[in-house]
């Protein structure tokens, strides 16, 4: 045993059961068959909308995962850090979008051989941050494409579609750059409840990019990209708006999150925590899982996470490694019973592990690497 990583024997005793001492807990768990049918419903999603599928790998970090969703025909991948970049290009990944303004030398030299290559698009919403591009683009020795980013109401990076032209045409004047677009993120869709709203983020979302593109075509800059859509957004947007791609992440796993926000259905969510129950008293039990593992993010709806199958269960607080969680009446659990923790958010799981574990007909089939686990600058 190396680390957090099974050992190679365990590795050839595959398919094991989930049960099995050697797979220690707490660990992720990935059903097969519930990520195969997530990857599938996603890109017939996009065929339908007339649009291309390029998979934020935030979510899963894994080339083996990226693979499976360029066979199922996304066109790209798209990733939040240059880390995640350098993992997915030495797996062989060509169609690599950067959505990330990304600044400072130490990130651009490592940028560098990537874009030397070519398949490298990279995202800006200010000059500043293209300026650095441009001296990007001089050392690789290539024109780079370049999308700019339109804040479509998240209020976070991205610039008001008003401002789109002024900015576009700025960017556009750069040596070395070709502004071949825009891009936006409406992950305020987390923000409201009820599901006629986040269909209206979602309308509000096109609108912008549609301001965005008439504004940058005003300036004669020939709009080749529109970006846009999520996991929760992604289903009300189609050709007819615009849009030219759409980029959802959570969608390969799913979580509770995306369950809260009528992004998918409970036996659409592929992944789970394998915990074990360490401790059990009157009022509660704990489990080996705690923030350090599950995250502390919670929601409304279904607080800090669900044990599956325990529809009673709730946490009433995580601390790092210990997770108390009280049970529904009737409901039961020993020390040393293996429970499945369905996460609020998956995609901060995930970057806590190594790997993975596929199970298939209740079975551990596949150790899936996490490649880019922790790879955040
Ligand atoms: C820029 C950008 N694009 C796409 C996504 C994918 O969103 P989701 O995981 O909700 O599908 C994210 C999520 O954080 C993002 O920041």
């Amino acid at each position: 045993m190396s680390g957090q990583t099974i050992s190679a024997a365990a590795r050839t005793a595959l398919p094991a059961d989930i049960h099995d001492p050697w797979l220690d807990t707490p660990c992720l768990l990935i059903d097969l068959e519930v990520l195969d049918g997530n990857v599938a419903r996603m890109a017939a999603l996009a065929h339908r909308a007339r649009v291309e599928l390029r998979p934020h790998v935030k979510t899963h970090k894994s080339l083996r995962i990226a693979r499976t969703q360029l066979d199922a025909g996304a066109a790209g991948i798209c990733v939040a850090t240059v880390g995640e970049a350098e993992v997915m290009r030495s797996g062989g990944i060509e169609d690599i979008l950067v959505a990330y303004n990304i600044i400072g030398e130490a990130k651009l030299a490592r940028l560098l051989p990537l874009c030397a290559d070519g398949g490298i698009t990279l995202t800006a919403d200010c000059v500043e941050v293209a300026e650095g591009y441009s001296t990007l683009a001089a050392a690789a020795g290539r024109t780079l494409p370049v999308l700019l980013e339109i804040d479509s109401g998240m209020r976070r990076t991205g610039v008001h579609p008003a401002e789109a032209g002024n900015v576009a045409s700025k960017i556009a004047a750069l040596q070395g750059i070709e502004l071949v677009g825009i891009l936006t993120h409406a992950g305020h869709a987390h923000d409201v409840t009820a599901q006629p709203d986040i269909e209206a983020v979602a309308r509000r979302e096109a609108r912008a990019m549609q301001q965005a593109r008439d504004a940058l075509e005003r300036q004669r800059i020939p709009v080749r990209v529109v970006s846009a859509g999520s996991t929760i957004t992604a289903p009300y947007l189609s050709a007819d708006d615009g849009v030219t791609e759409i980029r959802p992440g959570t969608y390969v796993f799913n979580d509770l999150r995306t369950l809260e926000m009528y992004a998918c259905t409970p036996d659409q969510i592929a992944g789970t925590v394998l915990a074990s129950v360490v401790s059990v008293s009157e009022e509660h039990v704990v489990l080996n899982a705690g923030s350090k593992t599950l995250t502390m993010t919670a929601t409304p709806q279904h607080g800090l996470g669900k044990i599956r199958n325990r529809p009673g269960s709730s946490f009433v607080r995580l601390s790092e490694e210990h997770g108390v969680a009280t049970l529904g009446e009737g409901d039961e659990l020993r020390v040393g019973d293996r429970v499945q923790v369905l996460p609020i958010h998956i995609c901060v799981c995930v970057d806590l592990q190594q790997e993975a574990y596929g199970v298939a007909q209740g079975k551990i089939a596949e150790v899936i690497r996490i490649d880019a686990a922790r790879r955040s600058r």
